[in-house]
């Protein structure tokens, strides 16, 4: 049998590691022949630049960051029903019985959708560093993003002390504050805010004098899409970003702003963007995506398609793709509020 690949979304450390487990796993134990589609969905309306796959080719790259393959963020269902005969015609042109597809909420949409809908077998694998996928208690490339935000708080506690001043790191995380918990906790912030929860930019101010009352300097970790109680976060432009949605102006610049127009203290923003989906994959996220890999091979072995393997406790288990991307999975708020022991 020929099986395809791809990865598609944004990317993350340890879409490699899938890839070499899903192909040595399939060549040795099926006999499979592995077609890698490059560009995400992209790669199969388009047929360009195909990959054979084999165990030569996946070698040595386990600890790469990135993906070999490739990734966009092509939706081929925006093109209608020509979007899926491409995708039909691609995949029978290079024989391929069976997609592995590798991607976060949208590419997984897709591919719950051209199973459901349209027969195309896929298996789904799910991959985000914001590990707001429901039905998997971890995505890989969160472990790796929130080692480097929490890096990065580490050092920042150091040069804010050192000058008695606010640092604001903003992290990842449009519609989830998952690394700005992980992330905050770890690294003993003094105020950690997410999408999930609006702030009163008062009761953070509150919090920064506290901490500074008892002589040292606070750190305040801010999720990129985290939003002030009253909405006065204040649009830099009407430019879109690539999902379609008002780019907003740095929620960390503004925060930073109105805490020195409100308390009167120097404060400065860290915002640490695409060094936390780039470079070597940790071990726990090497660890996940050699185990999705291998795992989804077993389901297209079984011929369960339409389905995804997700993580549960520490067993690999199959769910249906639709369960992962029907909604997102956020910070309870009985979490968040563990957290508040620790602000100020
Ligand atoms: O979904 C992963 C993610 O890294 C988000 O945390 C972030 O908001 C977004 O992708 C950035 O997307 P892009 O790389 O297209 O700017």
């Amino acid at each position: 049998m020929r099986v395809g690949l791809l990865t598609g979304g944004g990317d993350c450390p340890g879409l490699n590691a899938v890839i070499r487990a899903a192909v040595r796993k399939g060549v040795r134990d099926y006999g499979y022949a592995f077609v890698g589609f490059r560009d995400g969905w992209r790669g199969l309306l388009d047929d360009h630049r195909t990959t054979a796959l084999d165990i030569a080719a996946v070698r040595g790259i386990l600890p790469r960051g990135g993906t070999i393959l490739g990734s966009s963020r092509t939706n081929p269902l925006a093109e209608g029903e020509e979007g899926v005969c491409l995708i039909e015609a691609t995949l029978a042109r290079h024989g391929v019985e069976a997609l592995v597809v590798i991607g976060g909420e949208d590419t997984l949409g897709v591919a719950a959708r051209l199973s459901g809908e349209y027969g195309i077998p896929c298996v789904g694998v799910p991959k985000t560093i914001d590990n707001d996928l429901s039905a998997t208690d971890y995505t890989f490339g969160f472990d790796t993003a929130v080692s480097i935000a929490t890096e990065a708080i580490d050092r920042l506690h150091t040069t804010a002390e050192s000058h008695m001043r606010v640092l604001v790191v903003e992290v990842m995380g449009r519609h989830s504050g998952w690394i700005a918990l992980h992330a905050g906790l770890a690294g003993g912030a003094n105020v950690i805010l997410v999408p999930e929860r609006r702030f009163d930019v008062d009761e953070v101010c509150g919090w920064i004098t506290s901490r500074f009352r008892s002589s040292y300097a606070p750190i305040v970790v801010v999720a990129e899409g985290a939003m002030p109680r009253d909405g006065d976060l204040v649009l830099k432009d009407g430019t879109l970003d690539s999902f379609g949605h008002v780019r907003l102006s740095g929620v960390g610049e503004w925060l930073a702003a109105e805490i020195e127009r409100r308390t009167g203290k120097e404060a400065r923003t860290t915002v640490l963007g695409h060094v936390q989906r780039g470079g070597t994959p940790s071990a726990f996220d090497r660890w996940l995506a050699t185990r999705f890999g291998l795992h989804a091979v077993d389901a297209v072995r079984d011929g369960d398609f339409g389905t995804m393997v997700a993580l549960r406790g520490t067993d690999i288990v199959r769910v249906p793709i639709g369960e992962a991307t029907a909604r997102l999975k956020t910070v309870p708020p009985e979490m968040y509020a563990e957290a508040e022991v620790f602000f100020g």
